[in-house]
């Protein structure tokens, strides 16, 4: 009788597949494909567990991100619903979503609003881990707010304090929100036109939650521009960029009016994002 399939011999198979297909980690990749499809790795391979098993690795050896393969990711304590209508949540922005909760801890709690939700990975994040609260997840890709949306309905109580609001940056926002909100949280498009991106990023994620312009400047200084008028004081602002820009970032937010300015690192020490604030009137 022929040795019956275990989960253990697919893994090793589809790594070498993987590895053939040019997928830069191919074990761990291989693990989560198995850890998505079987329901007990040391059971028996079932025919249905078997057939998404081999879809997914179809998928990953195609090159789209393991994470758009498996469906979800996870972002700080949350597990997002991920596809190719939103940007995949990064370890960095989990770092900036980090800072945007001490701040807002720190005010005691309030408004607090998520510019280019995408994912809704912040916004919802915040609405987590700060009971007191009210988050608005402002995106201008109703693509991506559908899935925002299926994430929001994921998180139980929480989400009853989190509104979403289609549009342009803060157009979106009713005008009563004007000088009230404590917390304005914000991971734009930072990407220029002609900067060379991976090609799994280039040829899978939604270019909308990229490319900025040709600087990759515009949104980040758009949003630090209009940021201060849309603040209470004191309130703070924190902006994701790239590492070369948040020295030009910084610069913007002084020029705009903010009191305090601070670049902070991501979590490979690199200059990763900028925390500007208001003092209180
Ligand atoms: C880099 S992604 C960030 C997604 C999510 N916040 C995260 O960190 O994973 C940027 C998001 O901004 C949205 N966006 C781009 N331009 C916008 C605009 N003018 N107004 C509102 N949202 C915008 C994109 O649709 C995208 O979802």
């Amino acid at each position: 009788m022929a040795e019956a399939v275990t989960w253990s011999t697919l893994r090793t198979e589809a790594a070498a597949r993987l590895r053939d297909a040019g997928v830069p980690s191919p074990d761990a990749d291989a693990r989560w494909l198995v850890a998505a499809a079987a329901p007990d790795v040391d059971g028996p391979v079932g025919e249905r567990a078997l057939a998404y098993f081999d879809a997914m690795l179809a998928r990953r050896r195609s090159g789209e991100p393991l994470q758009y393969v498996l469906g979800s990711w996870g972002f700080r304590s949350l597990d997002l619903l991920v596809d190719r209508r939103v940007l995949i949540p990064r370890p960095e922005t989990e770092v900036v979503a980090g800072v945007a909760i001490e701040e807002l801890r720190a005010l005691g709690g309030g408004t607090a609003v998520d510019l280019g939700t995408g994912s809704g990975a912040i916004a919802l994040a915040i609405a987590t881990e700060v009971p007191a609260a009210s988050v608005w997840a402002v995106d201008r890709s109703s693509l991506a707010l559908e899935v925002a949306r299926a994430n929001l309905a994921g998180i139980g109580r929480p989400g009853a304090r989190v509104r979403i609001a289609e549009g342009d940056w803060f157009d979106a926002l009713p005008a009563e929100l004007r000088g009230q909100l404590q917390v304005v949280v914000a991971n734009p498009p930072y990407v220029a036109e002609d900067d060379v991106l991976p090609a799994e990023v280039r040829d899978w994620e939604p270019h909308g939650a990229l490319i900025a312009g040709p600087s990759g400047i515009e949104d980040l200084d758009r949003i630090v521009e209009e940021a201060p008028a849309w603040l209470d004081r004191p309130g703070a602002l924190v902006v994701e960029c790239a590492p070369h820009q948040t020295e030009v970032v910084a610069s913007l937010a002084e020029a705009a009016g903010f009191d305090e300015v601070e670049v902070g690192l991501d979590l490979s020490a690199r200059p990763r994002f900028v925390l500007c604030r208001l003092m209180g009137a």
